[in-house]
């Protein structure tokens, strides 16, 4: 059964949500499979499939092509696509316009904007254009540049205060759930008890109602995984060992074998 975004509202302070990003159908599939309840075609898109360093350069082209692929590898998981660099906040008509599109064009289920005091007449603009947000405060990794690294927030009063106070900005503005990233447990914990609707962590300690992470990081395909992250598989070294025993069963002529070729009788009279 596809999930929603009410689904999604209805199981916090339930059970925990469970949230992971795919960036293709075949990822898609298996996440979905596992029964994730929540499928986030993030921009780390970039680092983790494109070959960029940064989000910065993922366009809103690959955002709805990686969505819709994914779309089209999942069943029930609800999908939610994130909104690259630039790609809200500029104007109204063009925040819509590339929002709209990965409910259009990619069959998204939702999209998630990172949020600051520029997003919340945006949220509630999208929300009442029938387009779900998640809202995702703390580190913000779009405005790196501006950060100056991917470093934690909301570590003191001032800064916490700001992250709490947006947050109910964006509860008010209609966002169905709100992600927070590398911030203080304490300050998640706080968070969520405050806001009714359910707050996924990353990098944000345990009291929370739900956790997300990156693919890549999960599976053991990342060179750099972030500090808060745990690598649950080493698809790496998996990947690495087929790819070495197929360039190795070429090399020494034990592939293709007998039971991967045919031959046909009419070619008798090539020989
Ligand atoms: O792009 C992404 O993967 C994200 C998650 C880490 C929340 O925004
Ligand atoms: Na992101």
């Amino acid at each position: 059964m596809p999930t929603t975004v009410r689904d999604v509202r209805a199981k916090a302070g339930e059970e925990p949500i469970t949230m992971l990003t795919a960036y293709d159908a075949p990822a898609a599939t298996m996440v979905d499979e596992a029964g994730i309840d929540v499928i986030l075609v993030g921009d780390s898109v970039g680092n983790a499939a494109l070959g960029h360093d940064s989000t910065l350069p993922v366009t809103v082209d690959e955002m709805a092509s990686h969505t819709a692929a994914v779309a089209r590898g999942t069943e029930d998981a609800l999908v939610v696509a994130d909104m690259p660099f630039l790609s809200i906040g500029t104007s109204r008509e063009a925040s819509v316009e590339n929002a709209g599109r990965m409910l259009k064009e990619a069959d998204a289920d939702a999209v998630k904007i990172e949020s600051g005091p520029h997003t919340v007449e945006l949220t509630d603009q999208l929300v009442d254009l029938g387009i779900p947000v998640m809202a995702h405060l703390g580190l913000t990794p779009q405005r790196v540049k501006e950060l100056g690294g991917y470093t934690r927030q909301g570590t003191d009063e001032e800064s916490a205060r700001e992250i709490l106070d947006l947050a109910h900005a964006h509860e008010d503005a209609g966002a169905f759930s709100l992600v927070l990233e590398h911030v203080p447990a304490n300050l998640a914990a706080r968070v969520t008890e405050e806001l009714s609707i359910p707050t996924i962590g990353i990098g944000a300690g345990p009291e929370v109602d739900g956790q997300v992470l990156v693919y890549n990081d999960v599976v053991g395909l990342s060179e750099r995984p972030p500090p808060f992250a745990e690598q649950f598989g080493d698809a790496r070294s998996e990947i690495e060992r087929a790819v070495e025993g197929y360039k190795d069963a070429v090399e020494s002529g034990e592939y293709p074998a007998e039971e991967h070729s045919h031959y046909a009788e009419d070619l008798e009279e090539l020989y």
